[in-house]
């Protein structure tokens, strides 16, 4: 990881280097959900939104004096879903795994049982990532997200489990 790195949880003030970063990664097309173009008025309200809400964080990375990644996590009924990005370029040098890394002592201190995210089969940077932080594959969705072009692409479901202590479900499967 490099030395001068800095990780911090995100402010106000990030909001436009932030969706100029959005949009960069968008316009790849292939490594998030979003495409361009991307809808600013949204994008800046859920910018906002993730800032001061209790159950949402969003991290961002400095690097050379930019704004190279983003991480934002929600936190519903125990279950913190996150997405990531960070600036082509700058990827392969730990800032993902920097990000990621302040993103669980979130969830442990939020009192998340469980950590998701959804990443593209195609995607094997983050699938790396995932896996060396513990998370899992639990499951693909088949022909489940419309991109722009009319193609249906298939998502990756995975998980991290930090509870492990709760009991489970105390009835037997059923042979799914
Ligand atoms: C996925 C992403 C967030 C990872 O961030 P990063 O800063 O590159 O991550 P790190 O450098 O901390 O670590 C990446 C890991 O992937 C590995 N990796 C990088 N490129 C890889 C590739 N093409 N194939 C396999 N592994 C790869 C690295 O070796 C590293 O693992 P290691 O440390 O065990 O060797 C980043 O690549 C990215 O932003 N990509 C575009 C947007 C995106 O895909 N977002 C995630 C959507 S689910």
């Amino acid at each position: 990881m490099p030395d001068d790195l800095i990780v911090r949880r995100a402010e106000a003030g990030d909001v436009d280097a932030w969706f100029e970063l959005f949009e960069a990664v968008a316009a790849e097309g292939r490594w998030i959900g979003a495409e361009a173009p991307v809808d600013r008025v949204r994008a800046h309200e859920a910018f906002h939104g993730s800032l001061d809400a209790d159950r949402a964080a969003r991290f961002v990375a400095e690097l050379d004096g930019r704004l190279v990644g983003e991480l934002s996590v929600h936190r519903t009924a125990g279950v913190a879903d996150l997405g990531m990005f960070v600036r082509d370029g700058y990827r392969g040098r730990g800032v993902g795994s920097a990000l990621l890394a302040a993103c669980l002592d979130w969830c442990r201190s939020n009192r998340a049982h469980k950590v998701t995210l959804s990443v593209w089969p195609h995607n094997a940077a983050g699938l790396a990532l995932y896996r060396r932080f513990g998370f899992a594959v639990e499951g693909r969705l088949v022909r489940h997200w419309r991109r722009r072009s009319g193609e249906l692409w298939d998502a990756v479901q995975m998980g991290l489990v930090l509870d492990e202590t709760a009991p489970g479900s105390p009835f037997d499967d059923a042979g799914t």
